[in-house]
């Protein structure tokens, strides 16, 4: 038996994949790179923008066509929580359903061959056995979200914010770890506001860098508000832990943000990225940006757009409002029309390409630590690697040195990547950050 798993959305979702991928070949099925030969199919997807939505659903009903007539088709993640039962109506041809967190399920459903059920997202926080390959893996340290920002799906599919307890998580690291992890990305859709029995993310990243033979600790996302100085001390601190922040702002302009249900002014946002780059020298920070929402003007767009080039971002991931049925701002409806939209998107994005540009040139000439990835998919011969910021490098190498921490000298950068020569393989002498 063999089983095709397709991941769409964010790495929380990676996460659930690389699950579902051990229960699969615990129950002696063998992955398959093709729906067409597998015996079992299933996408995990995402509901994060109604695009988001729509592709999955298409993918869905195209896997259905394809796929062999006895095989299962399956569907997982935050469409499905979404849906509902209304997902078999959407995909006709569809097997099973499970929402987030619902993959305990998984083995009943491969024995029983069940067809046709929905099995709703659930508030666990099981850990279960996963397999994954390569240096970098993911460990999540709390799910859900509490924040309720007017736009967004995330609180109605994946539930309220609750963190698992750190000896759960130092467990699960020092397994990683010994399964050959070299870097850690501790996930969490809130993970500023980690708690557990006293313990702040500060303090569980602290104990997870004591961790014998932990590479780099990596964390994504940070609510702008929940960022406090110690965890930032502790960022700066620790040699292990990456200086770089996930911290969106999505919007500069006060009205919007109220509007958006979000916790902070403009203001206050930019005195934490201050504090940020003061307390952490050389820190990186990337954002999510949504253009468009119904009440954001002209004038709040060229305000984003002058807070923006204030906060200067290292990288920024910038969306089209979608309206999700269901969240507070869909009573606002979608009245911004689609290309006023874009125009917009283009002004981010052509601005933001410039920031990024110059804060790769800048690294021109310096010696970075990078751990070795993978291979560059577009030129096999060359290895690609990641930064502690989370820069993207390109380099020539051997295929044995993945996994192992190299010195980069960068010698050019374009808008989103850098190139270099290797100049010293670091591997057990874990590097600091070098800029
Ligand atoms: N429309 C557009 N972008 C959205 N995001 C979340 N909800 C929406 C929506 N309804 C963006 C936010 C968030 C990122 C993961 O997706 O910027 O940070
Ligand atoms: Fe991830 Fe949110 Fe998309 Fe779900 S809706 S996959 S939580 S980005």
């Amino acid at each position: 038996m063999k089983f095709y798993l397709e991941t769409q959305g964010c790495q929380m979702n990676e996460h659930d994949s690389e699950v579902a991928r051990a229960i699969f070949v615990r129950h002696g099925l063998e992955e398959s790179d093709s729906p067409d030969e597998a015996d079992v199919v299933v996408l995990n997807t995402c509901s994060v923008r109604a695009g988001a939505e729509k592709r999955a659903i298409s993918r869905l009903n195209d896997l259905a066509r394809r796929i062999q007539p006895h095989a299962l088709l399956g569907a997982m993640g935050c469409v499905v929580e979404r849906l509902k039962e209304a997902i078999f109506e959407s995909v006709h041809r569809l097997d099973f359903a499970l929402g987030p967190d619902a993959l305990g399920h998984l083995p009943e459903i491969l024995v029983n061959r069940s067809r046709r059920r929905f099995w709703p997202g659930e508030d666990s926080l099981s850990v279960l056995p996963r397999l994954s390959e390569g240096p970098i893996r993911w460990l999540v340290a709390m799910r859900g979200c509490n924040s309720f920002c007017s736009y967004c799906i995330v609180p109605y599919v994946r539930g309220r914010e609750r963190s698992r307890p750190p000896d759960e998580i130092l467990a699960e690291a020092a397994e990683l770890v010994r399964l050959g992890a070299r870097e850690i990305v501790v996930l969490g859709q809130n993970l500023a506001a980690y708690s557990y029995q006293g313990w702040t993310l500060a303090r569980l990243l602290e104990a997870l860098s004591a961790l014998p033979g932990i590479g780099w600790i990596r964390y994504e996302t940070f609510y702008p508000s929940d960022v406090r100085a110690d965890l930032l001390e502790r960022i700066a601190s620790e040699p292990k832990l990456c200086k770089f922040i996930h911290t969106p702002i999505q919007t500069g302009s006060d009205p919007v943000l109220r509007a958006m249900n979000r916790r902070y002014t403009v203001a206050e946002f930019v005195e934490l990225v201050r504090n940020a780059r003061r307390i952490i020298p050389g820190v990186a920070l990337s954002g999510d940006l949504i253009v468009g929402f119904p009440t954001e003007t002209e004038a709040d767009h060229q305000n984003t757009l002058r807070v923006l080039d204030e906060v200067r971002y290292d990288f920024l991931f910038h969306f089209k409002y979608s309206p999700r049925p269901g969240t507070a701002a869909y009573a606002l409806g979608d009245p911004i029309p689609d290309e006023v939209k874009a125009r917009r998107l283009r002004d981010v994005m052509l601005l933001q390409r410039r920031i990024s540009a110059e804060k790769n040139r800048e690294l021109v000439g310096r010696e970075l630590a990078v751990l070795v990835t993978s291979t560059n998919p577009k030129k096999p011969g060359e290895l690609q690697g990641r930064t502690q910021t989370n820069r993207i490098v390109f380099f020539e190498g051997a295929s044995s040195l993945i996994g192992t921490f190299v010195t980069v000298k960068i010698t050019s950068s374009s808008n989103f990547s850098l190139r270099g020569s290797i100049e010293a393989v670091r591997d057990q002498r874990l590097p600091p950050m070098m800029r």
